[in-house]
């Protein structure tokens, strides 16, 4: 392994205590085996995934089998459920390129989120129905919505998706097992909206693909990381089994991976923590999305706290805090891990003192103390960026084969747009996973509400086209 890979070594005053932070953080770097073992595992789950066996990974397919291609004209509306945003928006394309576009952000409060499935649905559409007395439209028009739902989905069709499990940080049980399009269209009745359609739903891996398709075209594969993670890519409609609806003689079709939940059935315990199952116990929802809690920016604030309180127990590290002193689960978002992470970039302790203070709230710390929360914030960092690179090397070199080199894979996600070293690290592990095959990561922002208007675009495409 090059040496531009790794990260700064942990030099405390005292080389005892050196090497017992070092022994209890050791199992968060991987070796090369451990590298090859979670690829091998990912490659096998993917198969198993495909031929409909049992896999962690919960496949689907979206029945979106072809990306844009300049034909898109007309105005399309988009609902974005999925992260810490709800949005609504309305594109207009001509031929293939936006010519406007209108965003619209609503609040969506926690009781929203854990709770009522009607109430939830019944908000979604209010926003719609709003966003469409505001802006105007007409009632004598008729616009199609594409629906960004990011959560695990069985689709029967472009415009069907029954929950499988809530994630991240939404939970209202009488949706899982729903089909949420009916929801909502169920909803938009009640607002007597018969103008509008939903005529496609998707998640935010697909639309990020879809929205950076249109800015490159040789986009293939798109992820999200941000409050959780994912990925999709363009596959062979040939070895897709699940289909349920007539095919069209498709030659591909995107697939979502959903690859937060891998590992859930046992496959990744080999590479998990201590630290791992601290966090998976105190999460909304345990023993699920296991490997989602490796890299999401929900989890890796709370990770880096439960690594740091192991520490603090065995007297390694702020040993004037008391236990009772010490920060509260869920209490150190991750948005200061990549805070800390500038500080190594750039030689300043700053922030991270400032982060020691109103966060651990005390002034009572050593040089040691600073030294060993950037090295634990490095080693998560670093551990996160390999997965996410695994991954995608993986769909990389399956692409490769059909596809060859020069593909351009669209990223979006807060994780990914503000830790500032996470992106470099993805891009050069890729790179060394795919015997340098030339691939470009390409920020696609707010593809997740962009690209549901794009396939809105497609679906009505795609509708003509049947028709005819
Ligand atoms: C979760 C969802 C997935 C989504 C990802 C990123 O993993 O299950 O559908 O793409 O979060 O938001």
């Amino acid at each position: 392994m090059k040496s531009m890979y790794e990260i700064e070594k942990l030099q405390l005053s005292d080389p005892v205590k050196n090497g017992k932070v070092e022994d209890i953080v050791k199992r968060l770097a991987f070796t090369d085996a451990i590298v090859e073992r979670i690829k091998q595992v990912f490659i096998s789950e993917m198969e198993l995934a495909l031929n409909m066996e049992p896999s962690s990974l919960q496949m689907e397919n979206t029945y979106i089998p072809e990306l844009p291609d300049g034909t898109e004209n007309g105005t399309f509306l988009a609902m974005d459920l999925g992260g810490t945003n709800l949005r609504v928006l309305m594109m207009t394309m001509k031929r293939g390129e936006v010519s406007n576009e209108i965003v619209q952000h609503y609040p969506l409060p926690e009781e929203l989120r854990i709770g009522c499935g009607d109430k939830l649905f019944d908000h979604l559409a209010k926003c719609i129905d709003d966003f469409a007395k505001e802006k105007q439209l007409k009632d004598d028009c008729k616009y199609s919505l594409g629906f960004t739902f990011s959560f695990p989905m069985r689709q029967s069709g472009l415009d069907s998706g029954v929950l499988v499990t809530w994630t991240k940080s939404f939970n209202c049980p009488s949706v899982v097992g729903q089909d949420a399009v009916l929801l909502l269209r169920k909803s938009l009745a009640k607002y007597k909206r018969t103008n509008i359609e939903v005529v496609a739903i998707l998640n935010d891996t697909t639309g990020t693909l879809m929205h950076g398709a249109l800015l490159d075209k040789n986009t293939r594969i798109g992820i999200v990381l941000g409050t959780g993670s994912n990925g999709c890519y363009m596959e062979r409609a040939n070895r897709v089994k699940h289909w349920e609806k007539q095919r069209h003689g498709e030659k591909h079709v995107v697939v979502d991976v959903e690859w937060g939940a891998f590992g859930d059935n046992g496959v990744l315990d080999f590479m998990s923590t201590e630290f791992d199952r601290t966090v998976d116990e105190g999460s909304l929802l345990k023993n699920s999305f296991t490997f989602e809690k490796y890299i999401g920016g929900k989890y890796l604030g709370e990770l880096c706290r439960c690594i740091l309180q192991k520490l603090h127990e065995n007297d390694l590290f702020l040993e004037a805090l008391s236990k009772e002193q010490y920060p509260k689960p869920w209490t150190f978002d991750s948005d200061n891990v990549s805070v800390i992470e500038y500080g190594t970039l750039n030689d300043s302790w700053d922030s991270l003192e400032e982060i020691i203070r109103t966060k651990f709230a005390t002034a009572r710390y050593s040089n040691d103390d600073l030294k060993i929360v950037r090295y634990v914030c490095g080693l998560i960092s670093k551990r996160a960026a390999q997965l996410v690179a695994i991954n995608t090397s993986v769909l990389l070199n399956r692409m490769g084969e059909e596809e060859g080199d020069n593909i351009t894979v669209a990223i979006d996600g807060s994780v990914y747009k503000h830790h500032p070293r996470l992106r470099k690290w993805i891009i050069d592990y890729t790179a060394l996973w795919t015997n340098d095959k030339k691939c470009k990561f390409m920020l696609a922002e707010d593809g997740s509400g962009k690209g549901a208007a794009i396939v809105a675009a497609i679906a009505d495409k795609l509708r003509l086209r049947e028709c005819s």
